[in-house]
């Protein structure tokens, strides 16, 4: 469909995710959810129902529908590829949930098959669409904290990635804590900074329990081509949960922006005068939909390019690999 009809869009695998994806499409008339499959039924049902979508019996039946012009695919991470495959096959565009692969050369592929069909293809590293996340790319861009050489990222806390799955804890379906949860502050550096990540050095841990599979903390020394520095912690193994942290601090050569985990905004601290940054807006899973409708209707620029979800996997990549080895990891560019 074309013209002023909402976008017609699938979702495969009805879940955590799903749920934010579908309660910002209901909230669009640009928007419509047309049907849902899960490889559980009752959960597809039970979502489809709620939001008024079909529930299709399986996957080629919910890409055959001519109501489903797009996809978005919030299922395990180690299902993404084969999922994405099909997808474009079926000559639908997709919003893929982080990561898009669990390899770089498999992120690869699949950026170019998209790219060779003429589809749309928006990886969802959902907070570029936080109003936090644009306001420090604007006070960075503004050039008034000056040129930024260093930042600190920390996402710690039992609370922010909410219950871990079975699938989660296995490495080889989630690909780990960098891969799961790290693509995110991974993209944001790399974005903030405007430069690719050159190398990756890791310091990781089971806070936990011994018996985890994945370590559930991870800080990393990432370095830009441009030759900033940034330090991203992910963990999810403080107590009590409630004590949780989300702290920004981006230093440049005239000022500073923060972020703590007490302030509802972003701080600039700088000589030519501080305050409040207003961060304040809509859901950003909202504002990632409506860059991925006007990429498919509109040929606008979706966010991130493909280009650099695939970075953040390859930093992933070199994250975990430095975890394993203690040992400075270069990215494999
Ligand atoms: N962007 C974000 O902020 C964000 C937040 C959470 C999760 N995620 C990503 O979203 C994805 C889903 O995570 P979740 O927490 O919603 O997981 P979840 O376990 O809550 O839900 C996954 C669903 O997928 C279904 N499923 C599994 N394999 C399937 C298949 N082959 N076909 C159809 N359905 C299938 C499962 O039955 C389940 O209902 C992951 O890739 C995760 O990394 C992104």
């Amino acid at each position: 469909m074309t013209g002023n009809s909402p976008l017609g869009i699938g979702i495969v695998g009805a879940g955590f995710v799903a749920e934010s994806h579908a309660a910002a499409i209901a909230t669009d008339p640009r928007l419509g959810l047309s049907a849902v499959f899960d490889l559980d039924t009752p959960a597809a049902a039970a979502m489809a129902a709620r939001f008024g979508a079909a529930r299709a019996t399986d996957l080629t039946e919910l890409l055959s529908r001519a109501d489903v012009e797009a996809v978005i695919v919030c299922t395990p991470n180690d299902t993404h590829v084969a999922l994405a495959e099909q997808v474009a096959q079926a000559g639908r565009h997709l919003l893929m949930e982080k990561p898009l692969a669990l390899s770089s050369s498999e992120a690869r592929r699949l950026t170019k098959l998209y790219a060779d069909k003429g589809l749309t293809l928006l990886v969802g590293h959902t907070h570029r669409h936080s109003a936090y996340a644009i306001a420090v790319k604007e006070a960075i861009e503004s050039g008034r904290i000056g040129t930024v050489r260093t930042m600190r990222l920390a996402i710690t806390g039992g609370w922010i990635w909410g219950g871990w799955g079975a699938w989660v804890l296995d490495p080889a379906r989630s690909g780990g804590h960098a891969f799961h949860n790290g693509v995110h502050l991974y993209d944001l550096a790399r974005w903030w900074l405007d430069s690719p990540v050159q190398s990756a050095w890791t310091c990781a841990q089971h806070l936990t329990a011994a018996a985890l599979r994945i370590d559930d903390y991870l800080c990393s020394t990432l370095q830009t081509e441009s030759g900033a520095a940034a330090v991203c912690e992910i963990s999810r193994g403080e107590r009590p949960r409630a004590a949780s942290v989300f702290e920004i601090v981006v230093q440049g050569t005239r000022g500073t922006l923060l972020r703590t985990w007490s302030s509802d905004g972003i701080v600039r601290l700088s000589d030519d005068g501080s305050g409040p940054l207003t961060a304040v807006g809509d859901s950003p899973f909202g504002r990632q939909l409506v860059v991925f409708e006007q990429a498919i209707r509109a040929s606008g620029p979706v966010a991130p390019p493909p280009e650099h979800a695939v970075e953040a996997i390859a930093v992933a990549e070199a994250v975990e690999a430095s975890a394993r080895t203690g040992d400075l990891v270069r990215v494999d560019g």
